[in-house]
């Protein structure tokens, strides 16, 4: 494995090229999004996209997200652009959100787990957006992470991961979004959000209307996104959760756990704890949140922490996707 450094301002061609030759002959290349790194393969090409299940160690029933340089290539490999899709696109693309559409045939099963249908982002990152236009290629990309595992928010993370398993890292530094996109189904009669992210129902609903919730629409929707029941995003760490009115908890129950020799952290919005548990303050702002999350996460893995305490964020749309993400990450 490969560490390219490239900056975002003037990216460097022959990086880009470089990337673009090993996606060509079906290899893979971890790549920076504005969310979290992906793990690249031409989507066209099902050997290769096997390749990303297989150095992430990912289950076959759970789908890729498929990513596109603009709106026209995205429309290309659909058999539906509903006006929800034109709408969502272009208030947020290129950004932290994914379309699930009915899929053309030219997209390898191995892509979608047998679905008839597509996710398609266009991210917003100019080393993403680079490679897409170098290799003219849609780029199927799931986080850069071996699955179950948390998502790399930097180049060092997906190292740590994957090392060897992939040939190409594009290094562009910290990711600001932090945590996965937004995944919007737009095949039913109303959408409805899949997985939520940093764009929530507050954003989306004034582009396309009422939302449905996941079990309001069609029978087959029901079932949430394919692969989303997993524990997910998780550190190495045992993370637990708690209500922001159980501190007291946080500081018994992290005592009681010092004293049988666990290293312990606390994430902490306002709770008050204090030694023996290493106590991290999160930022208020759920975007800032999000954007520590991954990295506090690894960085208290690499530290060696058994148990991480976490405070409960608020309720409300705006904490969706960081509630998400550390609800998956404390399933046993
Ligand atoms: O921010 C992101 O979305 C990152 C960056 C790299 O773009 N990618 C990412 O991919 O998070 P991944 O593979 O870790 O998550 C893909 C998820 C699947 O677990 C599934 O829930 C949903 O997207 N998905 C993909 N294809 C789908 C489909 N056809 N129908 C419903 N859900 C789908
Ligand atoms: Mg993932």
């Amino acid at each position: 494995m490969r560490v390219i450094p490239i900056n975002d301002a003037a990216i460097e061609e022959t990086a880009i090229e470089e990337a673009a030759e090993i996606l060509r002959r079906g290899g893979l290349v971890a790549f920076p999004t504005e969310t979290v790194y992906g793990l690249g393969a031409n989507a066209l090409d099902a050997s290769a996209v096997a390749r990303i299940f297989a150095a992430k160690g990912r289950p076959s029933y759970n789908p890729l997200i498929v990513h596109v340089p603009n709106e026209a290539a995205a429309r290309e490999l659909v058999s539906d652009w509903p006006e929800s899709a034109s709408r969502l696109a272009r208030a947020f693309w290129p950004g932290p959100l994914t379309l699930v559409l009915p899929k053309q045939p030219a997209i390898p099963d191995i892509v979608t787990a047998g679905l008839d249908s597509v996710a398609l982002r266009v991210p917003a990152h100019p080393v993403a957006l680079a490679l897409l236009r170098a290799t003219r290629l849609p780029l199927a990309a799931p986080s850069a992470n071996r699955s179950m595992a948390l998502s790399p928010t930097t180049a060092q993370h997906v190292a740590r991961s994957l090392g060897d398993r992939v040939e190409l890292i594009l290094d562009a530094g910290p990711t600001t979004v932090g945590i996965e996109s937004t995944v919007v189904d737009l095949r039913g009669p109303q959408p409805s959000i899949l997985r939520p992210g940093l764009l929530g129902a507050r954003e989306i609903e004034p582009v396309v209307g009422t939302l449905a919730t996941p079990n309001e629409t069609t029978g087959d929707a029901a079932r949430p996104a394919p692969g989303m029941l997993d524990r997910h995003y998780a550190p190495r760490a045992q993370l637990r959760l708690f209500a922001a009115s159980e501190a007291a908890s946080i500081a018994r129950e992290g005592a009681a756990l010092v004293a049988r020799g666990a290293r312990v952290a606390a994430l902490v919005l306002e709770a008050s704890a204090s030694a023996p548990v290493e106590v991290v303050q999160m930022p208020a702002d759920p975007a800032r949140y999000a954007q520590r999350l991954y990295a506090t996460l690894h960085d208290l893995d690499e530290s060696g922490f058994n148990v991480v305490l976490v405070e409960r964020v608020p309720d409300g749309d705006a904490w969706a996707g960081v509630r998400d993400r550390l609800e998956r990450a404390s399933r046993p």
